[in-house]
């Protein structure tokens, strides 16, 4: 089977009601990003970020993966498929993609402030906080506290190297619903090799060689008619 490498972002969830950041209205535009989603952040203000973060789980918990996570799965009948995804909810994994690769970390755990490598799926009864919501007296069954398993800004994206060998070997690359400003992760597109496919899926695309071929439509649509064109 051939290699078919996604790149989503924020805009394959918008369709589930989960915000983009940049759009009107987005994530960015209601909060200060450095306050919220920075290493600095963090440092200066721990109970603030958990507390974003615990609004943010709340949301996911009635959002639900849509037409456009489907149809990645779909595609797993005809191709290989690895999601690599700048989105940090769980739509892709419960629609079903087998494959899931997070370059900004996963809203759903936290991790152990002192040893990275003790990660918590939530809800999770080690942890001194049994629910969806933690705050800086949240112990790890260690006595440490923890933390948003989340790539703030001005953190490394542990990743990425994993994603650029993946995105090396593609046969069809597909980039959907991001708008490509995030390095390293914007930068993905172009590891694909030359005689790859390139799509990309964006109602309001970001400037892009002209070899990809661009769908400028929302993300059920666009995978939809992707899936016409890889399957025909
Ligand atoms: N279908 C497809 N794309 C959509 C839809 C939709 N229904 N609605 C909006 N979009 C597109 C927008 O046109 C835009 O190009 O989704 C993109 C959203 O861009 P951003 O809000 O910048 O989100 P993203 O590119 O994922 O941000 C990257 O920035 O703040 C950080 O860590 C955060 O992972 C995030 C990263």
């Amino acid at each position: 089977m051939k290699n078919l490498v996604v790149s989503s972002g924020a805009g394959i969830s918008a369709e589930s009601g989960v915000k983009t950041f940049r759009d009107a209205d987005g994530l960015w535009e209601n909060y200060p990003v450095m306050d919220v989603a920075s290493h600095d952040g963090f440092l200066r203000d721990p109970a603030l970020i958990h507390k974003f973060y615990n609004m943010l789980r709340e949301k996911l918990i009635d959002a639900k993966p849509n037409a456009a996570h489907y149809g990645l799965v779909e595609l797993e009948k005809y191709f290989n498929v690895n999601v690599i995804t700048q989105n940090v909810d769980d739509l892709h994994e419960r629609a079903g993609s087998k494959n899931v690769l997070h370059l900004h970390g996963e809203l759903m755990k936290v991790r152990s402030l002192r040893h990275e490598e003790r990660v918590y799926a939530l809800p999770c009864d080690k942890l001194t906080d049994k629910g969806l919501e933690t705050s800086v007296d949240t112990r790890d069954p260690y006595g440490d506290p923890v933390r948003p398993h989340i790539v703030f800004f001005q953190e490394a994206v542990p990743n990425m190297d994993q994603a650029c060998v993946l995105a090396q070997d593609a046969d069809v690359f597909v980039v959907i619903g991001t708008s490509l400003v995030v390095y390293p992760a914007a930068s993905l597109l172009h590891y694909a090799p030359r005689n790859a496919e390139v799509y990309y899926i964006d109602p309001r695309p970001s400037a892009v060689p002209s070899y990809v071929h661009v769908i400028p439509k929302p993300a059920t649509e666009g995978v939809k008619e992707l899936i016409e064109i890889l399957t025909k």
